[in-house]
């Protein structure tokens, strides 16, 4: 006993072990949990980091930065040129690279701003009468070639929590007469929807933007009826962005900064529940809308 106690105190007498716990100490205090909170967040508490070539880079942005930010680069989006006089071609040449057939965006006109980095619909198996729901439905590109499958017996609701893009889905189904749509403001963290309510979810280019992915898994989980599918296309990375990536505000709203590592993401659409099936992933889309960023469009069928 009296060995042990004397041995305990010439350690602590030992300058080489406090060098080893202050070390120790230095790497539990700086930990970040990878990615838990979508964009990085720092841990509040001293715990244990496993560190791994998915390790997250820390974005030291608060979620209502994030949200902020994303809100006022998609408003000046929504709001800058209604006439769409030179960037319609550009719209049009970017949607028609990542999937939208010429007569896809004959139907959807001006609702085609190019924001997408697939096209769900091309692989989504939606039947008419379905409820479908389109998470961050802009211009109401999507939910206007849905409310077509679904016809007058289904349904469509898009929701965006830009005010002025769900102006504009709304301007949109008037102008091309579509009835069986309504656009909802909100956040898809937080969907305005009953539980088991609908049967399709679709999605383009959106998850990645919100600060909170666990979160909207969830959710769309809750609203989703049982058997029921997303067909969701977004944006994966393939390695790890530098701090200053992550933390470009450019790169946030354009879809880089906030997205997830492609196992990270795919780890947390099980988490919630879903089985995954991977339909297609797009590579060329680094180097054809991203400087060759190393990341890829993913397209996937998630079941409840
Ligand atoms: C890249 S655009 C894609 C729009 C549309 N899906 C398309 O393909 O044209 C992203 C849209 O998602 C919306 N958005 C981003 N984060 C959101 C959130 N957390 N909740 C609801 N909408 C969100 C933005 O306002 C914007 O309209």
């Amino acid at each position: 006993m009296n060995f042990e106690f004397e041995a305990v105190f010439v350690l602590l007498n030992k300058p080489t072990f406090w060098r080893i716990v202050s070390l120790l100490r230095v790497r539990l205090m700086v930990g970040h949990i990878p990615l838990e909170d979508g964009i990085g967040v720092r841990v509040p508490d001293p715990q244990p980091i496993l560190f791994s070539k998915n390790h997250a880079i820390p974005l030291t942005m608060k979620k209502e930065t994030v949200k902020k930010i994303v809100k006022d680069k998609y408003k000046e989006i929504a709001t800058k040129g209604t006439s769409c006089c030179c960037s319609c071609n550009k719209a049009k040449n970017i949607s028609k690279s990542i999937g939208y057939s010429d007569e896809e965006l004959k139907i959807v006109g001006e609702a085609n701003l190019g924001l997408g980095c697939g096209n769900p619909l091309a692989f989504g198996k939606i039947k008419e009468g379905d409820v479908v729901l389109d998470l961050g439905s802009g211009a109401g590109i999507d939910s206007i070639l849905a409310a077509q499958r679904v016809g007058s017996k289904g349904k469509v609701i898009g929701v965006d929590m830009t005010e002025e893009m769900i102006d504009k889905a709304r301007e949109n189904a008037k102008k091309y007469n579509i009835t069986n749509v309504e656009f909802l403001l909100g956040e898809i963290e937080n969907l305005p929807l009953k539980d088991n309510s609908v049967d399709t979810v679709i999605t383009n280019c959106v998850i990645n933007l919100t600060p909170d992915k666990a979160k909207t898994f969830n959710e769309v989980y809750r609203v989703l009826k049982p058997g029921g599918k997303i067909y969701l296309s977004d944006i994966v990375l393939l390695e790890e962005l530098s701090k200053e990536q992550r933390n470009n505000k450019d790169l946030l709203s354009g879809c880089v900064a906030g997205a997830l590592l492609k196992e990270d993401y795919l780890n947390k659409i099980e988490s919630a529940g879903f089985k995954v099936r991977i339909l297609y992933e797009n590579k060329k889309i680094s180097k054809e809308q991203y400087n060759g960023i190393a990341l890829e469009s993913l397209m996937v069928e998630l079941i409840k």
